[in-house]
């Protein structure tokens, strides 16, 4: 599980995250979103630990994050940024899937054994040999992904992972989640897309630094002022769904169709 307690951050002039306290339990899926500005990748990189709170505390598995327990964090919870680009440190896709293994200092046979596990996983086979650079935003997303995985990292954040994505390669990211999730891992989706946030089981709303809201797709999702409030625009489907669903005959039906995993 992952616990916020108090925590407030700022920049330099006015708080940025106002006391926050949440929970995240372990092997759910986290949706986070809210207007540009509202905080949401300064609250993903205090989770980490690449920003260090004002006030308050975050632990991961009842581990502090702070500076002296990086290492072990680091273990636990990666994140995944919009460009992965200044993630990878291997020279070839292979390598960088090998880096972390190489660290945790696993016996050579293991090693190979994973990372042609994981290629033939991410269907990476025709990119093993690439360098990372040379990629596409969607194959870069997938490399960055599979490194998680193979790092076996409890907790995952994707931070507008998707968002310089094509169509495709949305969807293949969005599957390679539900893979992760199956697995039990703890993935936190920081997205702009409503439709995408309601693949997960629950939906944290920031607004201006504070939580606006927090509770399962469906309890946020039965209000419309939950989104409109919170400076959001409804996405086609969720405009559709809230114009038919005010006959409250067809609700369940077309919550069932829409947006049921
Ligand atoms: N490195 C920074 N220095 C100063 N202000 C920042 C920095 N990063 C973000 N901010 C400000 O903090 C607020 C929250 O930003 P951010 O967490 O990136 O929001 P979101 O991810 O929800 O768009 C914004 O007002 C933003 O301008
Ligand atoms: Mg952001």
């Amino acid at each position: 599980m992952i616990k916020i307690s108090n925590v407030s951050y700022k920049y330099n002039k006015g708080l940025v995250l106002d006391d926050i306290n949440l929970e995240f339990p372990k092997g759910s899926w986290i949706s986070i979103i809210g207007a540009n500005g509202s905080g949401k990748s300064t609250l993903a990189k205090l989770i980490v630990g690449l920003l260090k709170p004002r006030t308050g505390s975050i632990t991961i598995d009842e581990e502090k994050v702070e500076e002296d327990n990086l290492v072990n964090i680091r273990k636990k919870i990666g994140i995944i940024f919009q460009n992965p680009d200044n993630q990878f440190v291997g020279v070839t896709v292979r390598h960088d899937l090998a880096f972390s293994l190489e660290n945790a200092n696993t016996p050579w046979e293991e090693m190979v054994n994973l990372v042609d596990k994981t290629i033939k996983e991410f269907s990476l086979e025709d990119l093993q040999d690439k360098e990372p650079d040379n990629l596409s935003g969607g194959q870069k997303q997938r490399v960055a992904i599979a490194g998680a995985l193979i790092s076996d990292l409890d907790y995952i954040i994707f931070d507008e992972s998707t968002s310089m994505l094509d169509p495709q390669g949305v969807l293949e990211i969005l599957s390679e989640m539900k893979k992760l999730s199956q697995a039990g891992k703890t993935i936190i989706h920081i997205t702009h897309d409503l439709d995408l946030a309601c693949k997960g089981d629950d939906i944290l709303i920031l607004v201006a630094g504070k939580v606006f809201k927090y509770g399962s797709v469906k309890q946020i999702l039965a209000d419309k002022n939950n989104i409109l409030l919170a400076n959001l625009e409804l996405s086609t489907i969720l405009d559709i769904y809230y114009n038919l669903a005010l006959d409250s005959k067809y609700r369940e039906v077309l919550w069932e169709y829409l947006f049921k995993k």
